[in-house]
């Protein structure tokens, strides 16, 4: 009797390790279903309840996905409450040394590579054949657009440059509008706007 015992004991041992790694068809026994089987809809499926039959809803009217409310109009599209483009950095964001560097620094790295450093539009990948080349910052027109108008452009794209958001973020876009306006500048800075103590050291 014991010995029987013994050998049932260690055969249902064996057993429980008998069959890993092998493969099988049938479902495993599964004692505790907790959640893991239930009636539900698989996406894009049909559920006739509803008049349009489609099982997944779309969002309630006006619903904002956490994290994701732009109510600035000023900061996030460059727009004042009168839906027009701004001529200013938006309240909250500084104008100084830090905002400057930060533009200069992200400019480098997302807008030479066609722009170039000097904001002329002949970049190594301009040079390089872009089917439409980038204009320069110095042409009139863009001298003359606000400051929002940059910001816009580098958010959302222009004709057939793509939009840099996804690689920027909000402030860092207003740093780079920033630093365009400081390429801008550059070409038109009287002698008298630079600090006495600086000018000799112009060519
Ligand atoms: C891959 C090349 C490329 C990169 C990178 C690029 N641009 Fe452009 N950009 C263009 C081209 C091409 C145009 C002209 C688009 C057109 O008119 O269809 C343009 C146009 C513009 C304009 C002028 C829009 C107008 O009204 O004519 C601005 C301002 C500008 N880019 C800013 C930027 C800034 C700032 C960055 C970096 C965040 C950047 N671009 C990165 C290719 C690029």
């Amino acid at each position: 009797m014991r010995f029987a015992l013994i050998a049932f004991a260690v055969g249902l041992s064996l057993m429980s390790f008998g069959c890993r790694g092998n493969k099988s068809d049938v479902p495993p026994v599964h004692p505790n279903l907790n959640m893991d089987f239930q009636q539900r809809y698989e996406a894009q499926s049909k559920n006739e309840w509803f008049a349009d039959q489609a099982a997944m809803r779309p969002a309630v009217e006006g619903t904002v996905a956490r994290g994701f409310l732009r109510a600035d109009a000023s900061l996030h599209q460059g727009r004042g409450a009168d839906g027009r483009l701004i001529d200013a950095l938006p309240a909250g964001i500084e104008l100084n040394d830090e905002l400057l560097t930060r533009g200069e620094d992200r400019y480098a790295i997302y807008c030479t590579p066609c722009h170039a450093n000097s904001g002329y539009g002949d970049g190594v990948v301009a040079r390089r054949g872009l089917l439409v080349a980038p204009p320069s910052y110095q042409e009139p027109r863009l001298r003359a657009m606000p400051l929002g108008y940059l910001y816009d452009v580098i958010t959302n794209g222009k004709g057939t440059m793509k939009p840099y958001a996804a690689q920027l973020n909000v402030e860092d876009r207003w740093a780079v509008a920033a630093w365009v306006r400081v390429l801008q500048a550059s070409h038109r800075a009287d002698i008298a706007e630079i600090p006495a103590a600086h000018r000799g050291e112009l060519k």
